[in-house]
């Protein structure tokens, strides 16, 4: 059994904005489940606090001059331990984990993430008498990739892993900034924090940690690419020893149709018939047409460039004069939520727009829906198409990333062999977008085929099962190499 602090900037159910939260909400229980002592390091946001039952004071310090405690709770509907860094002056603010109530980046977020990682670096070397100390000090996306670099400074330290999620996010602020911090001035050089001239705090995680991880094989190779490595690829090329991709799994509790508390009616691959029930459903509640023959296409998302927007919005045009019906939940840039609820509001009979944060109606649109789309312009792994998988909810996606390592195309081929479970676009365009729907609506024509490429879908193993297990022999491994 290896003791394991995973740190991550948001989990689910406490706080979640993405698939981070997700997956920090679903490997750590996963993790406690095949035998690892998991510690799950958050910070104390107001939702966090708002969320736990009780919490108790374990450990008391002050970073910056800011006063800080380590609280213990439980992740909700788990044994997970938990331990928030509750500094009330970074984080205890109304707004979301990154940004404020207008949706901008707060302006002191470095100072924020580096209390977290001061934090975290505290417990892992363990300063704050806390009667348990990591072998594995597990760091995802930027928000804690101080905590590698800080650590690499001592000889007797816990191992590290990063796992990016999303390279697009690095955490870049400027000098000052990391002069302001009072870090470590031997971290300042390119092949550590500084990136051309700037303080990154994604490059502590790559450049300083034992081992490296993106959350799908595709995605960790994509990455050793200049299309894909923003900029980081020369670095990541020159760890890539190090590096290896594990796909994330999903959490049944929360995603299974048969079990989901959110859907009208409960459905599995054996009574997929009922999964209409859902449908029709949506189509109510939305005021839509009630018809089981028009095709619903659902969609939740950040609406960021990431997602494919631009070839949805210039799809649109087309699309609304197909027999279909189009859901997309979402919110992100202004933009892109102006210009999708103007389409809305045009098409009132077909095309629904709802712009917010809504968990169960993400839950109602996977069930409800016929087809996913996810036209990422890159995926560093995805949650939604495997949702979308094991509700029967055939995705249209791009070949990238984890969207390439789950989907397989419904050719003629992959149809007769049985392993075809979603629609892939030839190409990353609107008229590829629209090739690929129109194969979508013909073969929903034909409901024995249809049927097939459900249960498909539906027949995959998404669990965390195997990929709790990649990570458990990651710290062995690791843990190994530093003896
Ligand atoms: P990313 O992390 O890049 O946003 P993922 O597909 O990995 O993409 O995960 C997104 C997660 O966030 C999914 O659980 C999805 O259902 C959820 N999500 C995104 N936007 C919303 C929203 N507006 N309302 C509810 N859930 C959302
Ligand atoms: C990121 C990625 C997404 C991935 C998620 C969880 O937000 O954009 O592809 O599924 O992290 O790892």
């Amino acid at each position: 059994m290896n003791k394991i602090l995973y740190i991550s900037s948001e989990a689910f159910p406490l706080i979640k904005t993405g698939g981070l939260g997700d997956v920090a909400g679903s490997l750590p229980v996963a993790l406690c489940k095949q035998s690892q002592d998991v510690r799950l390091l958050l910070p104390a946001y107001p939702e966090v606090l708002h969320n736990i039952a009780k919490s108790k004071i374990i450990a008391t310090g002050a970073y910056y001059n800011l006063s800080a405690r380590i609280l213990e709770t439980r992740l909700p509907g788990s044994n997970v331990i938990v331990w928030l860094v509750d500094c009330p002056a970074a984080f205890n603010r109304p707004g979301g984990p990154y940004t404020d109530h207008h949706g901008q980046p707060r302006h002191d977020n470095a100072l924020r993430f580096a209390i977290f990682c001061h934090a975290a670096v505290d417990i892992a070397l363990g300063r704050l008498a806390l009667d348990w100390q990591p072998d594995v000090a597990h760091c995802n996306d930027w928000q804690s990739g101080l905590v590698p670099a800080l650590l690499s400074l001592h000889a007797k330290r816990p191992s590290t892993i990063f796992t990016i999620h999303n390279l697009a996010y690095q955490g870049i602020f400027d000098r000052r900034t990391f002069i302001d911090l009072h870090l470590p001035e031997e971290l300042w050089h390119i092949d550590g924090l500084e990136f051309y001239d700037q303080f990154s705090f994604i490059k502590g995680g790559l450049a300083y940690a034992d081992k490296i991880t993106t959350v799908s094989p595709r995605y960790a190779e994509e990455i050793l690419r200049p299309e894909y490595g923003d900029g980081l690829d020369g670095l990541l090329n020159s760890r890539q020893q190090d590096l290896s991709g594990i796909m994330n799994g999903i959490d049944e509790r929360q995603w299974n149709p048969g079990t989901d508390q959110h859907l009208k009616q409960k459905y599995n691959r054996r009574s997929l018939a009922k999964k209409s029930l859902n449908k029709s459903d949506l189509q109510q509640y939305f005021s839509l047409p009630v018809d089981d023959s028009i095709v619903m296409i659902g969609m939740i998302s950040r609406l960021v460039e990431q997602k494919g927007l631009d070839i949805i919005l210039e799809s649109l045009a087309t699309l609304v004069t197909y027999p279909v019906q189009l859901m997309i939940l979402g919110t992100g840039e202004t933009h892109y939520e102006i210009e999708l609820s103007e389409w809305a509001q045009r098409y009132p009979e077909q095309f629904k727009v709802t712009i917010g944060y809504n968990e169960s109606l993400a839950h109602k649109i996977e069930a409800g829906s016929d087809i996913y789309l996810m036209p990422s312009t890159f995926e560093p792994c995805g949650l939604n198409q495997l949702y979308s998988l094991c509700y029967g909810t055939l995705p249209v996606v791009t070949p990238v990333g984890g969207l390439a390592d789950s989907v397989t195309d419904a050719s003629e081929e992959n149809i007769k062999n049985q392993t075809a479970n979603g629609f892939i676009l030839k190409e990353r365009s609107a008229v590829a977008l629209l090739a690929a729907i129109q194969h979508a609506l013909a073969l929903y024509q034909q409901p024995k085929i249809w049927r097939q490429l459900q249960v498909n879908a539906m027949s995959g193993d998404f669990s965390w099962k195997v990929s709790a297990e990649r990570y458990i022999a990651l710290y062995q491994q690791t843990l190994d190499e530093r003896a």
